[in-house]
């Protein structure tokens, strides 16, 4: 049987060199300083998976019209306790993505990683994080129950805030003036088709760019590792480098060219991804089973006592609306439009080489009270959840 086995994977080797791009993959140089940081990518990478296969399976029950939508997922509800769990993997995978890529983001953010020649890599990864917002949103509205229905009214009144061209968005995502059949259908293209569409080819390009730059954007990989004892950073000689550049490509600074340490990426990291990556999906199935996915009563247009709670990462921005005076709420909507465009154009403003984050007060403390403005704002909003 063994002997059978290796003359078959021969003979698939011999068609698709597959040996030779297991061991380029696996045996990789990768960071040993703050490895377990480097496993928030990873489970990025996982929990979209999962939500990808059970998405599939949820698209071959869901009805995406407004008379069948809410009876298809109700159906799941009292009569197909496999469909339920995955209707709730899919969405307690979702909600823990979003937690994880903004964990991930963070980190790669405070370390310096997305300086020279790492730009592309924050760049296609700032795309990811809208895309992934975008999946999150527009699967809000598929239910179909109550919380979806008026979670569209609501969302998909927030282009009409565009300057000139807003009541025409508004009209086209809707497919005419009010939130209706056309809205849910079209939102559930761009559910399924539309930005999966960009998001899995764009996920490529992120994971080529990092394979082509090495795991090295981090400044632990660096520092102290070349401090001199008159505390100067100072390259080490080539002959006590471990590996040479390009890590990261060139041109770049002779300081950040070469890590000091490095292991292969296959047992150690892929131990550590492994073992955070399994821990999370063992959490998404504990809270699909016990706590699983809601659906609330039928969309009802007429009805005048529902009280709408929002999605929880959609708190800060609703919390926001709710503090501001009316004549601002056009100018807070247009901040996480102005958010986005900071962040693509981050490292072109950061453009020096220095990573440590104690050595960059210009861009770690603007960067420290924006993710606690947002922690501060989901706090005040979190009552609402629960209907406090
Ligand atoms: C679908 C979403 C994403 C996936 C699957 C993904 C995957 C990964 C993986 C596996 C790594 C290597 C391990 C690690 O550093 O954790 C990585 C590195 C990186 N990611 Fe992401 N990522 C995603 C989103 C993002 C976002 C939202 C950003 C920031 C805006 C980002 C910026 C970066 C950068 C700059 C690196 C290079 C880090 C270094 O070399 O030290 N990624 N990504």
């Amino acid at each position: 049987m063994a002997r059978r086995l290796a003359a078959a994977y021969n003979w698939f080797d011999e068609r698709t060199a597959i040996r030779s791009l297991l061991r380029k993959g696996l045996y990789e140089a990768v960071p040993v300083r703050g490895a377990w940081f480097y496993t928030l990518g990873s489970a990025t990478l996982i929990l979209i998976l999962l939500q990808l296969i059970t998405g599939i399976f949820l698209t071959l029950l869901y009805v995406p019209s407004v008379t069948e939508a809410w009876a298809s997922l109700n159906y799941l509800k009292q009569h197909d306790a496999f469909g339920a769990i995955v209707r709730g993997i899919h969405l307690w995978s979702a909600y823990i993505l979003l937690f994880v890529i903004g964990l991930h983001m963070v980190r790669t953010f405070f370390s310096g990683s997305y300086k020279r020649p790492r730009e592309l890599n924050w760049i296609t990864g700032v795309g990811l994080f809208v895309l992934v917002l975008g999946m999150a949103i527009t699967g809000a509205f598929l239910p179909w129950d109550q919380a979806a229905y008026w979670t569209a009214v609501v969302v998909t009144n927030i282009p009409a805030y565009i300057p000139f061209i807003g009541s025409f968005a508004r009209a086209l995502w809707r497919g005419g003036d009010f939130v209706g059949p056309i809205t849910l259908s079209r939102t559930f293209g761009i559910h399924v088709w539309l930005l999966p569409v960009i998001l899995f080819p764009l996920i490529g390009a992120h994971l080529a760019l990092l394979r082509k730059h090495g795991e090295f954007g981090s400044y632990i990989n660096y520092r102290g590792a070349y401090r001199s004892r008159e505390g100067v950073d100072v390259p080490p000689a080539p002959q006590q480098r471990p590996i040479e550049p390009p890590y990261p490509a060139l041109p770049t600074d002779e300081l950040w060219a070469a890590p000091l340490q490095t292991e292969d990426f296959y047992p150690h990291q892929t131990f550590k991804d492994g073992v955070v990556s399994v821990g999370l999906v063992i959490l998404v199935f504990i809270l699909a089973v016990g706590i699983g996915a809601p659906l609330e009563a039928i969309a009802d247009p007429s009805t005048t006592s529902y009280t709408p709670v929002p999605e929880w990462f959609f708190l800060p921005l609703d919390e926001l609306l709710l503090l501001v005076p009316q004549q601002l709420i056009p100018l807070v909507l247009v901040l996480p439009a102005g958010g986005v465009l900071l962040l693509l154009a981050l490292p072109f403003i950061d453009r020096d080489a220095e990573r440590n984050p104690f050595e960059r007060p210009a861009v770690m403390v603007p960067g420290a009270f924006a993710v606690l403005f947002v922690v501060i704002l989901t706090l005040l909003g979190s009552g609402r959840l629960f209907n406090l």
